[in-house]
């Protein structure tokens, strides 16, 4: 299999494993790696510091190609008010479980855009690809990884954002449709027309120069065949891997992936402040949105309930994101999944060109 994505990894498979903070991990996409396709890790939820640990650690396990992910959102400016109004929102909620909500909230994701020290362990590291999510970078920070050789790769949920990704250098773009798992790419969540996988896939292969890579509710080897046929150089993956055994997705996360709650997915926004597609529980059904506050302030509270709510047994707080083709989820361990996914993406096409 040749692609653009294949080519420019030096990849046997057409797939990337997507990134995915406080789920993916160093063994996870180390084994993804191995096995022909592109891992990734998230270092959007950690400091500079801790992603230095977590980018070696994976170095360590694996010298195939790797990705590393960082966060772009535009910084918010803090509004007391408004976060006080959200946690007087949840304060229900947390009586609910015999706690407390917290008195004030934090920016617990620091933005890339402006962070010199993320940019320095990246540009000593250098991965082979680092990837944006929630808009894009500097351009003075896409001079500096591109000089340093790297591939740089984009999330984006509309055509205009796959434009201005294209015009700013970046080198591919992640058309994460609105059946993803996790969090949507959106740079601005105030303006999303939320356009699915098949449309916005087409429109970008149609309209872009730079290889286009589908994303969201691809979870098997024909889902991989049709973003090819609509034009992708490759896949990206998150739910798939979600249940493979080197994720770090807990009990109840997998068991309710392997249960009838995976057949149920929304996008809401009242876990992290921002919207975000995952298994529906009742954190998206009791609490009241209009008083929502900001991306990641609202995520520092949310964290803070679904403590609360797990001390008594109650996973309904938890953030289990998931794509909407989370039935379809396999149990295994990574490197197996990867070439499943190889030998149905084969099968997928040998039946393509037998209808013919
Ligand atoms: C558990 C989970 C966490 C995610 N975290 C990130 C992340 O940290 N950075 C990112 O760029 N995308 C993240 N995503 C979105 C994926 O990159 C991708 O767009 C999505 O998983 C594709 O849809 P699918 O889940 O249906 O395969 C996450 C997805 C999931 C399921």
């Amino acid at each position: 299999m040749k692609t653009a994505l294949t080519d420019r990894f030096g990849l046997s498979h057409p797939i990337i494993q997507a990134p995915m903070a406080g789920t993916s991990t160093p063994a996870l996409a180390a084994a993804v790696s191995n096995a022909g396709a592109l891992g990734s890790i998230s270092i959007g939820s950690v400091d500079a510091v801790q992603a230095g640990y977590q980018i070696r650690a994976l170095k360590a396990l694996t010298s195939r190609p790797v990705n590393v992910n960082v966060f772009c959102h535009a910084p918010e400016p803090r509004d007391e008010a408004r976060d006080h109004a959200w946690i007087e929102a949840l304060r229900p909620l947390f009586t609910r479980f015999h706690a407390v909500p917290p008195a004030s909230l934090s920016d617990i994701y620091a933005s890339f855009i402006g962070d010199d020290a993320k940019l320095a362990v990246l540009l000593e590291e250098r991965p082979a690809a680092v990837s944006f999510h929630f808009g894009l970078p500097q351009a003075e920070q896409i001079t500096a990884l591109k000089a340093a050789g790297i591939t740089l790769i984009a999330t984006a949920t509309t055509p205009a954002e796959a434009h201005a990704a294209e015009a700013a250098g970046i080198d591919m773009v992640v058309a994460q449709g609105v059946e993803a798992g996790g969090h949507r790419g959106v740079f601005d969540p105030a303006d999303d027309p939320r356009f699915a996988t098949l449309p916005l896939t087409r429109l970008l292969a149609r309209q872009l120069s730079i290889p286009v890579i589908a994303a969201g509710g691809i979870m098997d080897g024909a889902g991989i065949a049709a973003a090819l046929a609509l034009g992708a150089s490759g896949a990206q993956l998150g739910t798939a891997f979600v249940s493979t055994l080197e994720s770090a997705a807990n009990d109840a996360y997998r068991a309710a992936l392997a249960g009838p709650r995976a057949f149920r997915t929304e996008v809401s926004a009242v876990i992290s402040g921002r919207p975000a597609r995952g298994l529906a529980n009742d954190f998206m059904r009791k609490a009241p949105e209009a008083a929502l506050t900001a991306y990641p302030r609202a995520y520092d509270i949310g964290k803070a309930l679904n403590t609360a709510a797990s001390a008594h047994g109650d996973d309904g707080y938890a953030a289990q994101w998931a794509g909407q083709a989370a039935p379809l989820s396999r149990t295994l361990p990574a490197a197996d999944l990867v070439a499943a996914l190889a030998e149905e993406l084969d099968d997928a096409l040998n039946h393509l060109s037998r209808l013919k």
